[in-house]
């Protein structure tokens, strides 16, 4: 039931007009003050304010000004005759005026319609992350067995609540497989929104995820509804949960397990149909045998994994990708049909992609900018230089350790084929300028591979 709250300070006109507005199917606050109204308003959600401009302990104006934070639609009683007052009252934010003597069809007509308005607002919010989920295709390309596999599986835990965890390096296309599971359930007329944990501040993540309840800290006026209630009904992808800070993975653990959320600073719980797809790109396994991820919450989220693999160990998929990529970005941003020429496909397919699908969307997309013609070259096609027939070593996936030992390989391997092109081949020399034995100089040497015509 929508909350009114009507401020007059007229005794007799008070309470008219709440029986009004109570006769019509609201519950009504009613104050004889800006004291007692802000009194209420600190007790209860209003969704409506209707309240005279003049009142004894404060002018109607600056008591508008107070109440701006809250984002209430605010209706303003004018006596007859101060309609400048009213005007100012419009500027300063007010919802509308309404003369006195108050028609009760007129002031029903406008909370209605104030009413009305708020709720767009709200709806809009879900809405605006619905259509930002439809410019973001759903379309999954690809042909390598690899992928389908994968597919397969989303395709098939997508008509069940399930939730589903998402594994990848970066790029390799998990907000696409999350999308397309949401748009294949029984959801998918319900919103999908998402959080990424590593993006937010975890003192905002919290409350962005949860809403909080009106006072519940300093500076939080107003109620807010948090982005787990707005995808009532629909499904909610939660980026690399990974990086969920310690506290919030026992908090997501039990909406998932009591399937309700409280918003901050108390109130009941409330219940919550959403379906979850997490998605991670680090080693969730090993962060949990490491104490950096609850186990408890591994266990619950890890029914279900899809793993996404990088496009390097998918190769037959980049031809398509990239046939697909120009295509579609060639019309979207040249208006005209462009292509790529053998050579230029066979420069693309030779690169690791570190960066998975989005690299490579970029790179096209960077040459379909650029190109002359209608085909586009192999020169057209900027790729980064490096030194190695690229180096799974250079990618910054998996634990620090990991990382470590193969940025560790990368560099002993540059080196040792530094000393030995500098010695012609000289291994008895090359040992000795890089101070090892001559029999570990071997072993790296058969270790990476290091033939003479290198
Ligand atoms: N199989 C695919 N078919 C078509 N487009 C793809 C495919 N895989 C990825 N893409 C596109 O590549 C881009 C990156 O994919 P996405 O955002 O889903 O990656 P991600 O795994 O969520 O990455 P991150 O971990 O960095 O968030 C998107 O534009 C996506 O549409
Ligand atoms: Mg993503």
């Amino acid at each position: 039931m929508d909350r009114i709250l009507l401020v007059e300070d007229n005794a007799a006109m008070r309470e008219m007009l709440a029986s009004i507005i109570a006769e019509k199917g609201y519950a009504v606050d009613a104050a004889a003050d800006v004291a007692a109204a802000m009194a209420l308003l600190r007790k209860e959600d209003h969704a409506v304010v209707v309240s005279d401009l003049q009142l004894p302990d404060m002018d109607g104006l600056t008591f508008l000004k107070r109440t701006r934070d809250l984002r209430l639609p605010f209706i303003i009683l004018t006596a007859y005759g101060s309609i400048e007052k009213a005007v100012e009252a419009i500027k300063e934010g007010a919802w509308d005026f309404i003369a006195k003597p108050v028609d009760p069809d007129y002031l029903l007509l406008m909370i209605a319609k104030a009413l009305a308005a708020t709720r767009v607002e709200r709806e809009n919010l879900v809405l605006r992350e619905v259509l930002r989920s439809e410019a973001g295709r759903t379309a999954i390309i690809g042909s390598s067995r690899e992928l389908l596999q994968e597919a397969e599986k989303a395709r098939q835990v997508a008509q069940t609540q399930a939730t589903v965890l998402l594994r990848g390096e970066s790029g390799t296309g998990k907000e696409l497989f999350a999308r397309a599971i949401h748009a294949l359930s029984t959801r998918r007329d319900r919103p999908f929104l998402a959080i990424n944990s590593a993006s937010i501040p975890e003192n905002l993540l919290e409350n962005e995820l949860f809403g909080h309840e009106k006072g519940s800290y300093t500076g939080a006026h107003l109620r807010q509804v948090g982005k787990l209630e707005l995808a009532q009904g629909g499904t909610f992808f939660f980026e690399e949960i990974g990086d969920l800070p310690l506290p919030l993975q026992g908090k997501i653990l039990r909406v998932l397990e009591e399937k309700t959320i409280t918003r901050l600073g108390g109130g009941r719980p409330i219940p919550l149909d959403i379906r979850f797809v997490f998605a991670t790109n680090q080693d969730l396994e090993q962060a949990a045998a490491e104490r950096r991820f609850r186990q408890d919450l591994y266990y619950r989220i890890t029914s279900f994994p899809i793993d996404l693999p990088p496009l390097r160990e998918r190769r037959g998929d980049i031809p398509l990708l990239a046939d697909h990529f120009v295509r579609r970005l060639s019309l979207e941003v040249r208006k005209r049909e462009f292509t790529l020429s053998a050579a230029a496909l066979e420069k693309l397919a030779g690169y690791s992609w570190p960066g998975n699908v989005r690299e490579l969307q970029n790179a096209v997309e960077r040459a379909v900018i650029t190109a002359a013609g209608p085909e586009i070259g192999p020169a057209e096609i900027a790729l980064p230089d490096r030194p190695f027939p690229l180096p799974d070593a250079m990618s910054l996936n998996g634990s620090l350790k990991e990382v470590s030992s193969r940025a560790q390989r990368l560099a002993e391997k540059l080196k040792i084929s530094q000393v030995l092109a500098e010695t012609g081949f000289n291994r008895t020399r090359a040992a000795e300028i890089l101070e090892v034995s001559y029999k570990t100089l071997l072993d790296k040497i058969k270790e990476y591979g290091l033939a003479e015509k290198d």
